[in-house]
């Protein structure tokens, strides 16, 4: 969801301004994909590299959750839109950490679209504690290596918990920037790529269409050759 700073600066406004903004389309976004039938909504809020950035922006970010949540939860009950998160939440602020979870109870049991926030969430980081996870199940005897595979490797990736949907289809991008970031990089092996100009808090229903449209004209042949 990249731009948010570069809206601001156009506007001669603070970089946070760009953010609050951000997280109002954040609400527009989730409620269209939801009514287009979207079955996981991933938003890269945060990553692992972000804490590089000003200490009163990081603390900025930090609170949008808390505003996000507070003011949006009922609308996702409404529209049954079930709330996870995967990164590392317990490096956020307590406040931060206590909306996310309460936010995540709360619609626990809705059956609609995922509403999946990457927080303090970095896909290389990802990919070691998955080592680590896999090492220590060697060592204690659980597992043997001729047992890791693929399907094993992705079990103890973070996105186990979205099951057989845990690799994107689509991946977009906003305000020109064409890297992937450190995103899902495991997931995201077959997934299509969009790439768009439009900054992010210039990012509406109709921009959405616009790159699910794309997305539908791919031809998806997964190394294989068209049938
Ligand atoms: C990157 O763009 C954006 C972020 C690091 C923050 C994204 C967060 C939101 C859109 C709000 C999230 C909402 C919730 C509910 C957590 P940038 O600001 O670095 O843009 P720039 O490249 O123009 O500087």
């Amino acid at each position: 969801m990249d731009g948010n700073g570069r809206w601001a600066k156009r506007r001669h406004l603070p970089r946070v301004a760009g953010h609050k903004r951000g997280m109002d389309v954040v609400k527009i976004v989730t409620q269209e994909a939801s009514n287009l039938g979207v079955r996981v909504l991933t938003l890269y809020a945060f990553s692992t590299e972000n804490w590089k950035r000003p200490s009163s922006e990081v603390s900025f970010l930090m609170k949008l959750p808390i505003d996000f949540f507070g003011t949006f939860v009922p609308d996702l009950i409404e529209q049954n839109i079930r709330v996870q998160v995967m990164g590392d939440v317990t490096k956020l602020p307590k406040d931060t950490q206590k909306s996310v979870r309460d936010a995540v109870a709360q619609t626990s049991r809705n059956t609609g679209m995922i509403l999946n926030f990457a927080l303090n969430y970095g896909g290389r980081d990802e990919i070691i504690q998955a080592v680590q996870s896999i090492a220590e199940q060697v060592s204690g005897k659980q597992l043997i290596p001729e047992q890791i595979d693929a399907k094993l490797f992705a079990k103890n990736l973070m996105t186990n918990q979205l099951g057989e949907l845990a690799d994107p289809d689509l991946l977009i991008r906003t305000s020109g920037e064409e890297r992937i970031s450190n995103f899902l990089l495991w997931q995201i092996a077959y997934s299509e790529m969009v790439f768009t100009d439009t900054l992010w808090p210039d990012f509406d229903e109709q921009e959405l269409k616009n790159c699910i449209q794309q997305f539908q004209k791919r031809d998806r042949r997964f190394g294989g050759i068209k049938k």
